[in-house]
């Protein structure tokens, strides 16, 4: 049989393995990089602001998105709970991306002004205050450590150098952006603006 003597034969099969993998790079991903529906941002889209950038850096080391996926699907299923689909152009500004894999929470790329601050203040200091039934941890020490001035300017100069278009002016000012405001107040304006650049109504 012909395929035995690709299965017995390493070199051979290595080979035809690199051929197919190839392949499948040059027609699945290299079109990707010449497509502008996936590499331009949309229409409206801003980079994070000082106060967000910093909420979005909370969001990660209290691994958020462990439990919340930041995708909608296109499916109705989804578009129906959640709103519009998320599309690439949405995401040019990420880095990293931060879609997630599991979702124990609710999806929430389109979460941002679906409750108001307050409900999002008592919600991270309790879930159990809004949601009776929910088992999201409490996050309450958001409300006692504030930013650190000193942190935020070497993020955004990373994320200049990695293409996001950071003014210089809007790095210098930073500082003083965040500066005596507490952790909880950063992370609930950056969930407060997740995926408002796209209409969410529904
Ligand atoms: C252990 C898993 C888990 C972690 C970690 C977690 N959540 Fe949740 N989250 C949930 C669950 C379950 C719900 C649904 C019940 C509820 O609303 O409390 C939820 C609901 C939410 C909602 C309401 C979404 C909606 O559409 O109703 C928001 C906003 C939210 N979480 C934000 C966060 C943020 C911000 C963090 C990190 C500081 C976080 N969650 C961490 C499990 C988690």
């Amino acid at each position: 049989m012909k395929h035995e003597i690709v299965e017995k034969n390493l070199g051979l099969m290595s080979i035809l393995i690199i051929l197919v993998i190839s392949t499948a790079f040059l027609v699945e991903i290299v079109p990707l990089f010449f497509l502008k529906s996936v590499n331009e941002p949309v229409d409206g889209l801003e980079p994070l602001s000082a106060l967000e950038l910093s909420g979005r850096d909370i969001y990660i080391r209290e691994g958020c998105h462990v439990c919340h996926t930041q995708m909608v699907r296109p499916f109705r299923a989804e578009t129906e709970r959640y709103g519009h689909y998320s599309v690439a152009g949405e995401f040019v500004y990420e880095r990293p991306f931060l879609w997630g894999s599991k979702r124990t929470g609710p999806d929430l790329a389109r979460v941002g002004g679906r409750y108001s601050d307050a409900w999002h203040r008592v919600h991270l200091y309790n879930p159990r205050d809004v949601v009776p039934e929910s088992n999201m941890p409490a996050f309450p020490w958001l409300f006692e450590d504030k930013l650190d001035p000193e942190a935020i300017q070497p993020k955004m100069e990373a994320m200049q150098t990695l293409g996001v278009p950071y003014t210089d002016e809007q790095i210098e000012q930073a500082p003083e952006k965040v500066r005596g405001k507490y952790e909880i107040e950063a992370l609930v304006a950056y969930l407060q603006q997740l995926g408002t650049v796209i209409s969410t109504k529904r």
